[in-house]
């Protein structure tokens, strides 16, 4: 199955909007109903669009993810490639989706937002994907599927050579979600884009980059993936002000290296305190930046938790999850006060 295939007719013929930014940034520019007076801020023009191409930002992240600039598109969050991921391959009231449940909440909103419908499928008992489950379950009508490696709510990584599996066997459009890769100690998928023309890498600055109020995620995809997307992204989705900010942080991206290990370091130690404590259950093995772990009465523990000012997440609701708490690593103070409020309201 060609990618191209599975892609709505109506985007397959979509002329994309050129913006008057999108050949022209320099120059006396008359051509867009700017405001000729310049608002400068720190250097940027806030009179004048953002590079609806994002050129320079694509450019730095290929640099820092291996890649090439034309195999990247950056949105508002990766959230945003999750909306140019239904424009362009499902159609509302016909088309369907998958996930690998328990997940990320966000890719059953946005099926549901656009009307797409939705097969779920589960991780095996270790958490981890079973490609030929999965392949036996799902339909091969489905179009896209939603891995999410290392997978939230659960923490550890899918299986490299599961994932790679269902890239090669299955038809559809494979999105692999890695939010998280750069706590793990596998190697992001990124440069099998290259072998998978269905294969959509996300990532974002929102974790690692401790960038999330900047709203910056991106895809990694085969060229022709990527010019759907900036075909049907908005011209100008990113702001000067936020690109600027995303090249700052990836600008010697190398020294975010330490921060990483550190909080690896203590979602080890968090890990073990969890474990060592007598009234939880299991507590799920990570390689993220946050720990989940069985917990009786987890509603009650997290409301009592919260009463003393420490937030969070009770995911108990989740499919395969009854009692369990995710708790995101903090500082080693923030973590500490929360194991000792915690063993404190335990029973
Ligand atoms: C698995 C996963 N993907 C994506 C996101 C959202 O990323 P962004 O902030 O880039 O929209 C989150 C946020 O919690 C997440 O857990």
């Amino acid at each position: 199955m060609q990618v191209r295939e599975l892609v709505r007719r109506n985007i397959l013929e979509l002329k994309a909007y050129r913006s008057a930014r999108d050949e022209v940034q320099e120059g006396v520019l008359l051509d867009a109903n700017e405001s000729p007076f310049a608002v400068d801020w720190r250097g940027i023009q806030l009179n004048r669009y953002p590079d609806p191409n994002q050129t320079r930002l694509r450019e730095a992240l290929a640099d820092y993810t291996g890649t090439r600039p034309e195999q990247v598109v950056a949105g508002c969050g990766s959230d945003e490639v999750l909306d140019w991921i239904f424009k362009i391959f499902c159609q509302p009231g016909q088309d369907q989706v998958a996930v690998v449940e328990p997940t990320y909440g966000m890719y059953r909103v946005m099926a549901q937002t656009f009307g797409v419908s939705l097969v779920e499928s589960r991780l095996d008992r270790n958490q981890r994907l079973d490609a030929d489950a999965f392949l036996e379950e799902v339909p091969a009508s489905v179009k896209v599927v939603f891995l999410c490696s290392p997978n939230n709510p659960t923490g550890d990584l899918l299986g490299t050579g599961q994932i790679l599996k269902l890239c090669r066997e299955w038809r559809g459009i494979v999105v692999l979600d890695e939010a998280y890769v750069e706590f793990s100690e596998s190697p992001s998928l990124v440069s099998r884009v290259e072998a998978f023309p269905n294969l959509v890498v996300m990532r974002t600055l929102s974790k690692a980059f401790g960038r999330a109020a900047l709203r910056l995620g991106y895809a990694v995809a085969s060229p022709l993936v990527t010019s759907f997307f900036l075909k049907v992204k908005a011209p100008y989705n990113l702001s000067s002000l936020v690109m600027q900010k995303g090249l700052e942080a990836l600008d010697g991206w190398e020294r975010h290296r330490d921060t990483w290990r550190r909080i690896r370091r203590e979602r080890e130690r968090l890990a073990e305190e969890l474990a060592a404590t007598p009234a939880l259950g299991r507590v799920f093995p990570s390689q993220s930046n946050f720990v989940l772990f069985d917990c009786p009465e987890a509603g009650s523990v997290c409301r009592k938790l919260r009463e003393t000012g420490i937030v969070v997440r009770d995911r108990s609701d989740l499919p395969g999850l009854s009692e369990c708490i995710r708790v995101s690593v903090g500082t080693p103070e923030e973590n500490d006060l929360f194991l000792r409020e915690l063993r404190r309201i335990l029973p």
